[in-house]
């Protein structure tokens, strides 16, 4: 049993699908594991650090994916399109690849694996189940982003997070608006709060109103009895009357405030817009937003992907791929999230991945298999 690491190739991206720790793990249960040389270099791990946990190291990409059984990556394979060697040709047919695929935005390339034979499994579809939240790639990677996002602020806002008493005067504590409390959010109030700014914040789902209080913050919610709950943990696309009543909260609750960060998400649509620009034009100077949805359209329309925006003295950060900027954490949490969820998959006589095609965690992930597009998802059954 062959595991490939490819070093990742594209934009942004400094993350790698395996760690030492893991690398040493998959030994343990008898896989022979190929490092392309550099993949980790980006993420603080050496050639070196990989081999002494008993991988091996390939020259280049195409000998290390042409004979393997199973391939790790962080992002789907680049194409030549993109720019980049076309990745999927230099796997065999019946490998099986382990990443995150984006399936719905790029239903071409799932096409495509199913007719090179791949069996392709994407991981952030794991299903939110109790057993599986070790295998939560969605999750591991959100929490490192909402930290960031509160740093990507304080690193644009001018002035300090905590209230200082000093004998040339007081320096005020910073005003902090989380709009959307999943995992990202919950960690950027965490953050925020140890930063020690005042912070506020809002969701849709009820169950998150307890949560904010918990963290030390202040929970604010429109006038009107709506759940926002959409199964799965997942919030849902809200009424008109609940976003006119949102949007005049957000916008009274805006005024007040130094920096917003924007985490809100509904599966499978673009992100809501919860900040207009003339709420931005209400916004004091110096202020900031940090729009994590922004490479799902964003929840502010003014925030472009790659960029921060001066608008009016208001800065509004943008930055791509924000757990890659966390890379060499974020890596170690995606390589565990990846180990925990194959080790199960693995006989422990045979020493073979024998996938169990009616676990949960396979039939919630798997997109591709014997040359057929199978997941519900894609196939128009639901999902
Ligand atoms: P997400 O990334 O899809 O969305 C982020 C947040 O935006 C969510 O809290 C959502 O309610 C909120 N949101 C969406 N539309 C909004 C709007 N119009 N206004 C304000 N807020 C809006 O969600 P995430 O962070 O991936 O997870 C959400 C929840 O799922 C977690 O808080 C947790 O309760 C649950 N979960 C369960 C897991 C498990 O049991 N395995 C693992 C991970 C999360």
């Amino acid at each position: 049993m062959k595991i490939a690491i490819p070093k990742e190739r594209r934009a942004h991206e400094k993350r790698v699908a395996a760690s030492p720790e893991t690398v040493k793990k998959l030994v343990g249960l008898g896989a022979e594991v190929v490092v392309e040389t550099g993949a980790g270099l980006e993420s603080s791990i050496s050639d070196n650090e990989f081999t002494q946990a008993g991988a091996s190291i390939g020259g280049d990409e195409a000998s290390v994916l042409s004979d393997a059984d199973i391939v790790f990556k962080v992002q789907r394979p680049i194409t030549e399109a993109e720019g980049g060697p076309d990745e999927l040709a230099m796997m065999k047919s019946g490998t099986v690849l382990i990443s995150q695929l984006n399936p719905t935005q790029h239903r071409e390339q799932v096409d495509a694996y199913a007719a090179k034979g791949i069996t392709a499994i994407a991981m952030e579809l794991m299903p939110r189940i109790t057993r599986a939240q070790s295998m939560d790639v969605l999750s591991s990677q959100a929490n490192l982003a909402g930290y960031k996002a509160v740093l990507d602020a304080a690193q644009e806002f001018g002035r300090a997070f905590p209230m200082m008493m000093t004998a040339a005067g007081t320096v005020a504590p910073a005003r902090v608006f989380v709009l959307g409390v999943g995992v990202a959010g919950l960690q950027a109030i965490a953050t925020a709060r140890r930063l020690g700014a005042i912070v506020t914040a809002t969701d849709v789902r009820r169950e998150t109103e307890e949560q904010v209080a918990s963290l030390g913050a202040k929970f604010v919610k429109p006038k009107i009895e709506e759940s926002g709950e959409g199964g799965g943990g997942y919030a849902k696309e809200m009424s008109e009357e609940y976003q006119r009543l949102q949007a005049e909260l957000v916008h009274e609750t805006l005024k007040k405030q130094d920096i917003a960060i924007c985490t809100a998400l509904i599966p499978g649509r673009k992100a809501p817009t919860l900040i207009s620009e003339d709420m931005v034009k209400d916004m004091k100077p110096g202020s900031v937003i940090v729009d994590l949805a922004v490479e799902q359209g964003g929840n502010c329309p003014l925030s472009r992907p790659g960029e921060v925006v001066d608008y009016n003295g208001v800065q509004i950060v943008g930055h791509y791929n924000v757990p890659s900027r966390v890379a060499v954490d974020a890596s170690l949490l995606y390589a565990k999230n990846l180990l925990n969820f194959i080790t199960p998959q693995i006989d422990k006589e045979s020493k073979q991945l024998k996938l169990d095609w009616e676990d949960e965690t396979v039939v919630g992930t798997v997109l591709t298999r014997d040359g057929k597009v199978v997941h519900p998802l894609l196939t128009g059954e639901g999902g």
